[in-house]
């Protein structure tokens, strides 16, 4: 009431200054149907343009088997696809680089032949090279990796180099014969 005696007092309609109860009733329909609207518009335009994943290629090639050195695990591709190339007298094997227990990458500790995970501790035994293929390479001993690392399906491609699919692998403990460490898919027999 006090705004409209000032209002009056300066010479203005009240009326026109003033918003009625009806005002802010349309004011608030409109702004349901035009946030309504809005929604509607952005839905459809998800529909129309869907999000694309676009997932990383998970076969690769990583050179020929000469390029890695007998008796070493080699660390060329951690970085980019977490693999670890490892080359006995009788061939190679690809080691996926994802600890067992919360899915961190393990470090290879080559003067104490291990990996070990630097989230919680699990250790994985290294490498025995006088034992050859399909080795014991991966296996967990210590903190809470419940199972060994698992391999990576690897293969020879037709221009000669190492062909790697990560998206495969085969796991140590299991007793299938076609999932486990002696799957042929699992292990490159190679000898130079
Ligand atoms: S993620 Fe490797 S020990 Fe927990």
């Amino acid at each position: 009431m006090a705004n409209i005696d000032i209002l009056t007092r300066e010479g203005c309609d009240p009326s026109q200054h003033i918003w009625s109860r009806r005002n802010f009733v349309g004011l608030a329909a409109w702004g349901t149907v035009l946030g309504s609207l809005g929604v509607g518009t952005v839905a459809f335009g998800r529909f129309m343009y869907p999000r694309v994943l676009y997932e990383p290629n998970t076969v690769v090639k990583l050179g020929k088997p000469s390029e890695y050195k007998v008796n070493v695990v080699s660390e060329k591709w951690i970085k980019v696809y977490r693999l670890w190339i490892m080359r006995y007298s009788d061939g190679l094997a690809a080691l996926y680089g994802k600890c067992t227990h919360l899915g961190c990458t393990p470090m290879w500790l080559e003067a104490e032949n291990k990996f070990k995970c630097p989230c919680h501790g699990s250790g994985y035994r290294g490498v025995d090279f006088h034992a050859g293929l399909p080795n014991i390479t991966g296996i967990n001993f210590e903190g809470p990796a419940p199972r060994p690392m698992e391999r990576a399906k690897i293969g020879l491609a037709e221009d000669g180099q190492i062909i790697v699919d990560f998206s495969i692998t085969f796991r140590q403990e299991l007793t299938d014969n076609n999932k486990n460490w002696l799957a042929p898919d699992s292990q490159l027999k190679y000898a130079s």
